[in-house]
């Protein structure tokens, strides 16, 4: 059946493909219950139904939530938002790289915005169960020193709508974001949303873990230094990663290899690895892992919880896979924690 469907949205441009998908979505009966997909896992103070979780980027608005949920994952993060809305990058922006389960976007945090996110998720009506997660970014055209007021202004508008927020910091589409990651502006930035989020934690009576999304592209070194910073800030979780910028051969031998952007999917499975087994070294395990990029297989998967990940996301493999990677990724968490129970026996 997903060989045919994916046949047919392939046909399609990429973004219309997307759109088509979700609002498909509405037609069709739910397939799994997040709790039909593996057993529960607490981290960062939240109980997840499972631990596959849908990442940013698919849902941009939180519009969706309601037909996503018929997919079974323990989790959605939506985003990411700005505080105003944005058209994002001329079309263009999304390009397939079908021979090695690719993707390339500069989508360029297309949103609209955090006042629309808001009452999107006022308007939820729980039909979808599982942990819901709010990536936030700046807008474009925020002038530097006024970047970390962008992100004040997104957790503060949506604090009390999610379950957890993640400070994207790592998307290459965005001039000048990526230079967040630096140990000094880290500080400030983390230390800012942190005690915002007490402030936030103490009116509504509820503490939603923070968590921040890394760029595939840093240096063992680059890690260690952001890791110091990160340890000592009231962070609960890396989300790694995003997506990457270095062309390898592969890429620029392909038709589309060339388009400027953020590459997904298989060709960014290494990179993700690497830098997932990098911060679970110098990371304490209080602070939570997120694996994501390069998610294809059961075994992708398996190898993401192996290298130390709590939890997993997918994006770019549920465009090639279909839903069933979901349950195929939910197998491979049952397995690894089969393993480690067998180990520890
Ligand atoms: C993304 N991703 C992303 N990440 C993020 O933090 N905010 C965003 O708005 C987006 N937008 C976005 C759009 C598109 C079209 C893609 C393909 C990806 C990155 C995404 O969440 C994920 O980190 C990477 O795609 C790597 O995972 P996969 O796709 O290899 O499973």
């Amino acid at each position: 059946m997903w060989p045919l469907l994916r046949a047919g949205l392939h046909a399609l441009q990429p973004e219309t493909a997307h759109s088509v998908a979700i609002r498909s979505l509405g037609f069709v009966p739910r397939l799994f219950k997040p709790e039909q997909l593996g057993t529960k896992y607490t981290c960062m103070g939240l109980t997840f139904p499972n631990r596959i979780g849908l990442a940013a980027g698919f849902d941009k608005n939180g519009d969706h939530l309601n037909h996503l949920a018929k997919l079974g994952f323990g989790s959605i993060e939506i985003g990411t938002i700005t505080p105003l809305p944005q058209q994002g990058s001329a079309m263009p922006r999304l390009f397939r790289l079908p021979t090695l389960n690719g993707l390339i976007n500069r989508m360029g945090f297309n949103n609209l915005g955090v006042e629309h996110a808001a009452r999107q998720l006022a308007q939820q009506d729980g039909i979808f169960q599982g942990i819901l997660g709010c990536n936030i970014g700046c807008n474009r055209d925020t002038s530097e020193h006024e970047i970390i007021n962008d992100y004040l202004i997104c957790l503060r508008k949506l604090y009390g709508f999610a379950d957890y927020f993640t400070i994207n910091i790592s998307s290459p589409n965005t001039p000048g974001l990526r230079g967040l990651q630096k140990p000094i502006s880290l500080k400030n930035m983390l230390y800012e949303l942190v005690n915002l989020r007490e402030q936030l934690n103490s009116s509504h009576k509820y503490n939603a873990p923070l968590l921040v999304k890394v760029s595939p592209d840093l240096s063992d070194n680059d890690i260690k230094q952001m890791a110091a910073v990160i340890q000592d800030s009231g962070i609960n979780g890396i989300i790694a990663t995003n997506t990457t910028t270095v062309r390898t051969e592969e890429i620029t031998s392909h038709p589309y290899g060339g388009q400027p952007g953020g590459i997904s999917g298989s060709p960014l499975l290494a990179k993700a690895d690497h830098s997932l087994a990098q911060w679970r070294k110098i990371l304490p395990s209080e602070i939570a892992l997120v694996g994501v990029g390069g998610i294809v297989t059961k075994n992708d998967a398996k190898n993401k919880f192996a290298a130390g990940a709590d939890l997993v996301q997918i994006y770019t493999g549920l465009i090639y896979r279909g839903p069933t990677l979901i349950a195929e990724c939910a197998e491979a968490a049952w397995e690894h924690e089969r393993e480690q129970t067998a180990i520890a026996s």
